[in-house]
């Protein structure tokens, strides 16, 4: 069995970072093993406007300085975003993505979109000038079942769309269905997704069988094995449409163990090992640098990294990392609850 496995560099393209203590205590864990990273803008207030996201941009640069990482940026689409702020952030390099959360859908969405109709002229100066929408695809309707939310978005929301601008490029992001991986393998032209690190590991069942888990708590929602299993076959398919996003989402202990708790899971520290466990246990090692560093680099028109990391197989499982503190504050690392025997050699961490 390979020991080794030494790859480009990988990029995050779905990755929260918040902002102040968390910001600071969050960023050397992912600017240690990723060279870039898509940030997602749902701060409060939400990143929606250029000067925010350019302001933002330089907190995370001094967040992660020593380290050999670039931050791009993604803009909070609202129902009153200008189709001027889209030509703004199509001519500046630091923003990458216009980011679309239906209202309601997940955290901090509040300020997203109620009516899809209100948004179509500046989702067709994204059309225009290139500019990918990155969604969550969830429906947000009380009376949709949770677990049925992603494939009811597809069907009335994301393919109407589609149809409606065929030009529009889309990231699907972090999908967690069957139905999504289909419906992106369905697709002859300008659709994406993104797959976590988490919903190639876990199902509903970590959440709820056996003691309710709060920390397996993320939208969308973990679903049953089936799905997980053709997001696994997504992943190692070698098809450049399906990219690492890791949705590494950091909250306090406080606010994930509560009555009312968030959702997000914080991956990031461990987001690499874990891929290269699922990677090798289905016998695909060999796609692994394609899916963290190759497709969604060329999605997103770069080059992929020169620079390499390099992965190790350990004998034992290593050990589940400890929570890290921000400001007082605890913040709990994911973990599969089942083995992960890899580990990014520290020689490889800039
Ligand atoms: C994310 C967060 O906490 O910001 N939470 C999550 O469960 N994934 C928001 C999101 O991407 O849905
Ligand atoms: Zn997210």
């Amino acid at each position: 069995m390979t020991d080794q496995l030494t790859i480009r560099r990988p990029d995050d393209w779905h990755l929260h970072l918040r902002d102040g203590a968390m910001l600071a205590a969050v960023a050397p864990h992912t600017a240690r093993h990723f060279g870039r990273a898509l940030i997602m803008p749902n701060l409060v207030p939400p990143v929606t406007d250029m000067a925010a996201a350019l302001a933002y941009r330089e907190r995370i640069t001094s967040a992660s300085k020593g380290f050999d990482f670039t931050p791009y940026m993604a803009l909070y689409l609202t129902e009153d975003t200008p189709p001027e702020t889209i030509h703004a952030a199509a001519a500046d390099d630091a923003v990458i993505a216009v980011k679309l959360y239906p209202a309601g859908a997940t955290t901090n969405s509040a300020s997203g979109v109620r009516n899809i109709d209100r948004v179509i002229p500046t989702l067709e100066a994204m059309a225009e000038t290139g500019l990918p929408l990155a969604i969550h695809g969830e429906v947000t309707t009380d009376t949709v079942d949770i677990f049925d939310r992603e494939k009811r978005f597809i069907d009335d929301v994301l393919d109407p769309l589609r149809q409606r601008l065929p030009e529009l490029r889309v990231v699907m992001e972090h999908i967690t269905t069957a139905d999504a991986a289909d419906y992106v393998a369905s697709a002859d032209q300008g659709l994406a997704a993104t797959i976590t690190v988490h919903h190639l590991m876990i199902t509903r069942n970590h959440i709820l069988a056996g003691g309710i888990r709060p920390h397996f708590y993320c939208l969308p929602v973990a679903k049953r094995s089936r799905h997980r299993d053709a997001l696994i076959a997504a992943a190692i398919s070698g098809d450049p449409r399906y990219f690492m996003g890791t949705d590494s989402a950091p909250h306090t202990d406080e606010a994930k163990l509560s009555p009312c708790g968030c959702a997000g899971m914080f991956t990031a520290p461990v987001a690499m090992a874990c891929l290269a466990e699922v990677f090798a246990n289905h016998g695909h090692l060999d796609r692994l640098e394609d899916f963290t560093s190759v497709f969604g680099a060329h999605f997103y028109g770069f080059s992929p990294s020169e620079q390499k990391i390099t992965l190790r197989r350990h004998e034992e499982p290593v050990s589940v990392m400890p929570v890290i503190e921000a400001d007082g504050d605890q913040v709990t690392v994911f973990d599969p609850m089942s083995p992960v025997h890899w580990s990014v050699d520290d020689e490889s961490q800039k």
